[in-house]
């Protein structure tokens, strides 16, 4: 018995031993009630007087043994799952996260909307206008009757006799006119179209910003003070703004009206080609019988309009030399913005 006792003792312990060993069901294999030391146990009635404690003093020694070591596996056995959980959740707190890549805002649009900031800012409402639009808004109403030619100036694409894909931002003006009662005070950017075939300075597709005032009183001062006032915000304060004379059939007088090279300050170089000046836009005070046709009575109020390009202000800003790389969207080209 004794050495049945013994041998149980090392083979329990040699299972426990083991890196994997099922704790549980070694404990109720050897410990519990059906177990094999209760089954040993079960046979010291058998036994004499005297070998009775001998047996018992070594069955609970055995006992012992395997308890303790028991404890002393479970014991291990956590330490060793906590490691390997704290190994494979393992994090380098000081290694360099991935940074997103993120997006810019286009070029053109980054420009537009410095414009629009600085009109608003001078209380201008913006006023979206249809892309596809009546020969009367993009013409007529703005006196350009059928004949005229100035219409040659703008090879417009019709999509029938009176509706085409607007040339200009100049219809809407009329529209506003016609809905609102002055004092109008308005931008209207957006896309215009002329049958151009594409090359560096030429698109199909183009954008332009429209302003118009009217009110009573509105002079060629205010429309110069208005334009001196983008020209310092967009291009710097030591802008200068110069008029020239011109015609556009919407206004009267026309002018053409240049800012003073914001590269050079003027003195001439590259971007300027030498002028010291930069044509931006074209502007001038509404003509009567625009105001006329629009039901705003030209004795009782006056207006000036102007209409730039936001590509070429784009371009010129930003020293771009082709506006096919406006459109053409090369990530390379568009993340030095
Ligand atoms: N619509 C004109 C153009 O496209 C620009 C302009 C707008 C001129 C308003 C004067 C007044 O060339």
């Amino acid at each position: 018995m004794k050495e049945t006792l013994l041998k149980m003792k090392e083979e329990a312990l040699a299972a426990l031993a083991a890196p994997d060993a099922d704790l549980e069901a070694l404990r109720i294999r050897y410990l519990g009630k059906k177990g094999e030391l209760t089954a040993v146990l079960r046979g010291m009635g058998k036994l004499s007087a005297e070998e009775r404690p001998v047996i018992g003093q070594i069955a609970n020694e055995v006992r012992e043994a395997i308890e303790n070591e028991l404890t002393a596996r479970a014991q291990q056995q956590k330490t060793a799952a906590l490691a390997a959980r704290l190994a494979a959740e393992k994090l380098d707190v000081t290694v360099p996260g991935t940074v997103p890549e993120i997006g810019h805002i286009h070029p053109l649009d980054r420009v537009q909307r410095d414009m629009e900031e600085i009109f608003i800012g001078m209380g201008f409402d913006i006023v979206e206008g249809p892309e596809v639009e009546y020969d009367y808004y993009n013409f007529q109403a703005l006196n350009i009757p059928p004949d005229h030619p100035a219409r040659d100036t703008q090879d417009t694409f019709y999509i029938t006799d009176n509706i085409l894909l607007r040339s200009q931002t100049s219809p809407v003006q009329a529209r506003t006119m016609e809905k609102r009662k002055p004092p109008i005070r308005i931008i209207s950017p957006g896309r215009v179209y002329r049958s151009d075939a594409m090359d560096a300075t030429h698109s199909p597709l183009f954008h332009q910003m429209e302003g118009l005032v009217v009110d009573k009183n509105v002079t060629m001062g205010d429309l110069k003070g208005t334009l001196e006032m983008f020209a310092k915000k967009m291009f710097g304060e030591e802008t200068k703004v110069r008029f020239r004379p011109h015609h556009f059939p919407f206004t009267e007088p026309s002018a053409e009206v240049d800012v003073s090279c914001f590269a050079c300050g003027g003195k001439g170089c590259r971007l300027c080609k030498g002028e010291g000046w930069i044509e931006i836009l074209g502007a001038g005070m509404v003509h009567p019988n625009v105001l006329r046709m629009c039901g705003i009575d030209p004795d009782e109020y006056s207006g000036f309009a102007f209409g730039m390009g936001v590509e070429r202000v784009t371009m010129l800003k930003y020293h771009i030399d082709d506006i096919r790389h406006l459109y053409e969207n090369d990530v390379r080209f568009l993340s030095q913005f």
